[in-house]
């Protein structure tokens, strides 16, 4: 196999194109390469979910692939949650509600949130708590990041009438 490919990937709407070694994880090109750098790296092993980020409209574990599989791929990192310099309605509720403490999770915990409110509108607690459980908060707010993830919710089912 050659030990650099070609690729290109689209992040957050803007189109790219590189030169990458086959060994480049898919986060390390997002973060140093592309300078997407709300793309965290915590245990490197599929564990945090702190580089959490939508792949062809799922979110992946960026650490757990190689840049060159994303090849010809749509991508969104937490920079594409807002829009024209307004927050998300889930960046406005983390806010709000405090659920941000050193904030290393919240770009995973954002993205996470954002797939379960794509896939279930009006999710309850537990149900807020069994998607974000995958992703690791070391300062263990997850009592104030699940009210955020509600009040998102319910703010979003409001303007979507
Ligand atoms: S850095 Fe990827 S899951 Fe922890
Ligand atoms: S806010 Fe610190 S890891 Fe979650």
């Amino acid at each position: 196999m050659a030990d650099r490919h070609h690729i290109t990937v689209t992040v957050n709407g803007t189109p790219y194109e590189a030169t990458v070694e086959s060994r480049l994880l898919l986060a390390d090109f997002l973060r140093d390469h592309l300078g997407y750098v709300g793309v965290h790296v915590g245990c490197e092993h599929g564990v945090c979910g702190a580089c959490t980020v939508f792949l062809d409209g799922q979110t992946v574990r960026s650490c757990l692939l190689f840049a060159v599989q994303a090849d010809g791929c749509q991508i969104m990192t937490v920079e594409g949650l807002a829009r024209d310099s307004n927050l998300h309605p889930l960046q406005e509720a983390f806010r709000e509600k405090q659920a941000i403490q050193c904030g290393f999770c919240t770009p995973g915990m954002l993205l996470r949130a954002y797939e379960l409110l794509q896939q279930n509108p009006h999710p309850t607690r537990d149900e807020i708590r069994e998607a974000i459980a995958g992703n690791l908060c070391r300062c263990t707010g997850y009592q104030f990041i699940v009210e955020a993830i509600q009040a998102a919710a319910e703010r979003l089912a409001v303007t979507s009438r």
